[in-house]
């Protein structure tokens, strides 16, 4: 069994699209094991996409997180780090496979409805970021 941390971004909780997505997450199996709903603060979503800083995409990539509120979620399965960007589909939604998140919703590359961590030492540092042990309930 394996942790993963997902974002529902601004373009998602602005449509209401939060339990559309949320019942293909459950579909594929996924079980949202600690979720909130949250505004987040400029210095967060730098920190967040600290890894982007370089990519000329930054500032936008900034900007549009914290641009309306978004949903951040533990998610808890086998594979789940896999399985969840499987069900995302690819970052651009013009190149997503039928079914996954991004094909149904996402409206471009940046504004694209979910993040998923793609490692477990990132999954692990994500939901540390946004989540205390305590808040995750597993049973
Ligand atoms: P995440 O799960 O969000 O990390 O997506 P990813 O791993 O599929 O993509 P990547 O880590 O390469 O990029 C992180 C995020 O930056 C993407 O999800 C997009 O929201 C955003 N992004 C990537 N490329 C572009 C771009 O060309 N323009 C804009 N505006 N945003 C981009
Ligand atoms: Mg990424």
């Amino acid at each position: 069994i394996e942790r993963t941390f997902s974002i529902l971004k601004p373009d998602a909780t602005t449509r209401n699209l939060t339990g559309a997505i949320n019942a293909v997450i459950e579909k594929a199996g996924l079980k949202i094991v600690a979720q909130k709903r949250m505004r987040m603060s400029l210095p967060e979503a730098r920190r967040f996409y600290a890894v982007h800083s370089e990519r000329p995409f930054f500032g936008e990539l900034v900007d549009f997180m914290v641009s309306a509120p978004v949903v951040v979620q533990v998610l808890e399965g086998e594979n789940a780090i896999a399985k969840y960007r499987e069900v995302m589909g690819a970052t651009n939604p013009a190149q997503a496979a039928e079914g996954t998140i991004r094909k149904l919703f996402a409206l471009s590359v940046g504004e694209n409805s979910v993040h998923g961590s793609d490692s477990a030492d990132n999954a692990k540092i994500e939901i540390a970021q946004f989540f205390s042990e305590n808040e995750i309930i597993s049973a």
